[in-house]
């Protein structure tokens, strides 16, 4: 009996070393490496890595966090090569709003993982990530140009928050030349993005479309750009540089302008909501003294006109491990980690219900107050131009970057780059 007790315990014990053995077997097997390359602005690198550890210890894989430029033209430079070797790499990239049409041969389909999960996000974000009637990409946050302003400093010169581009320019010359007559020499009135790269096309669209010169190329395809209204844009935004905004200007990106307003510098800033959440933070210079407005109009007959930026997830058709390249997708862009990432670094979240959530409103107010700035944005020509989307923005950006440097006048620039884009356009199709 004991014998039988024993061989019992012993057969029963063995069974259980084999279960576990075969368990721990299996989630080797399953366990994958998944590399994620999301961003470098701001708190990008720092959220992302808490939130994909987080991944990693439910699922039991690990994620490797790929340190991606900042600037979005050199991240797609950088994903053009690697998509050009089938490198397998990067299994889930970040991917700007107007990519989709310029990538999506090297983006796999997300619809069979996406389970219908993607109709809880704005219509349009899931329109402009579908190509082909494949869902390219899942939505992860929103942007849209805003207009940054000191408070107190409005204050003080008993100012208001400026309604057209010429009220703007008017106050940030006072409030910079009282500034640097009261001991700050470092003053300036306007930093804003400058760069020749993606981030100046998205400044100069909305000097554009604020003075209704509309958004270079129509919905149609129609080159729009050579246009008096269009010209008048890019002067008034030339005349800026070198007065109330620093020289430096024309090589600023998002940082290096929140890094001169953050530190105390400027009056005014164009920047993206993730800027507000920085701004509050203890270290910064102007915790408390920061208001966030829609950026003016162009002139009393102009309108208020952001360009609407964001970012979605996608997954390489070159990736190892789709499925749980896709699964990291899936939260990622889940309400409960957008709603955590729109409360701890002002994200905007592409997820409508969010924006009536109590932390979030408390947390980024602007997301309530300026809720029709962000569904009115305006879109870059991404979807019409398709493929050729990034040589017509940098035809773009380059003529805005001549402009503001002083190398050709509005209304010649303008008309330079109507022949430049009818010249990509070959032809009547984009
Ligand atoms: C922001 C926007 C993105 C845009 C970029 C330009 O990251 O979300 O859409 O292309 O800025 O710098």
């Amino acid at each position: 009996m004991i014998v039988f007790q024993q061989l019992i315990k012993r057969y029963t014990c063995g069974a259980a070393v084999v279960v576990m053995l075969f368990a721990i077997g299996a989630n080797t097997a399953r366990a994958a490496d998944i590399t994620i390359s999301c961003g470098s602005v701001g708190q990008d690198f720092e959220m992302c890595k808490k939130m994909t550890d987080e991944w990693a210890a439910k699922t039991g894989n690990k994620v490797t966090l790929f340190t991606s430029p900042n600037s979005t033209t050199d991240i797609l430079a950088l994903f053009r090569q690697q998509f050009g070797a089938k490198s397998s790499e990067i299994d889930v990239l970040m991917v700007d709003v107007v990519w989709p049409g310029v990538i999506k041969q090297h983006l796999l389909n997300l619809t069979p993982y996406a389970k219908g999960i993607e109709k809880s996000h704005f219509p349009a974000i899931v329109a402009n990530n579908t190509v082909d009637g494949k869902l390219l990409a899942m939505p992860w946050f929103s942007d849209a140009g805003l207009l940054y302003y000191r408070k107190d400093l409005l204050e003080k010169y008993h100012e208001k928050v400026p309604a057209t581009w010429e009220e703007m320019t008017a106050t940030a010359r006072k409030i910079q030349d009282g500034e640097r007559k009261a001991g700050n020499p470092e003053m300036y009135g306007y930093v804003f993005q400058g760069k020749a790269y993606e981030g100046l096309t998205c400044n100069a669209l909305e000097w554009v479309s604020s003075y209704k010169g509309g958004s270079i190329i129509e919905a149609d395809g129609k080159i729009s750009v050579d246009n008096p209204q269009a010209a008048k844009a890019l002067d008034m935004a030339a005349s800026w540089v070198g007065k109330i905004s620093p020289k430096g200007v024309l090589s600023f990106g998002e940082e290096e302008a929140r890094g001169v307003f953050q530190n105390g510098n400027s009056a005014f800033m164009r920047n993206w909501p993730y800027a507000w959440s920085l701004a509050q933070k203890g270290d910064s210079k102007v915790k408390d003294k920061v208001g966030v407005a829609a950026l003016p109009k162009g002139g009393a007959d102009g309108q208020s006109s952001a360009t609407l930026g964001g970012w979605q997830l996608a997954v390489s058709k070159y990736s190892k491990h789709p499925a749980e390249a896709a699964d990291l997708v899936l939260y990622l862009t889940s309400k409960e980690v957008q709603k955590r990432r729109a409360v701890e670094g002002s994200y905007n979240p592409t997820i409508p219900e969010l924006y009536k959530d109590s932390d979030v409103l408390k947390a980024a107010p602007f997301m309530g107050a300026l809720y029709d700035v962000f569904i009115h944005a305006v879109a870059r020509p991404a979807t019409v131009t398709g493929e050729k989307y990034n040589e017509v923005s940098a035809a773009f950006w380059n003529t805005a970057y001549a402009t503001l440097s002083g190398k050709s006048k509005g209304v010649d620039s303008v008309k330079k780059l109507g022949q430049d884009l009818a010249h990509i356009r070959h032809g009547d199709k984009w």
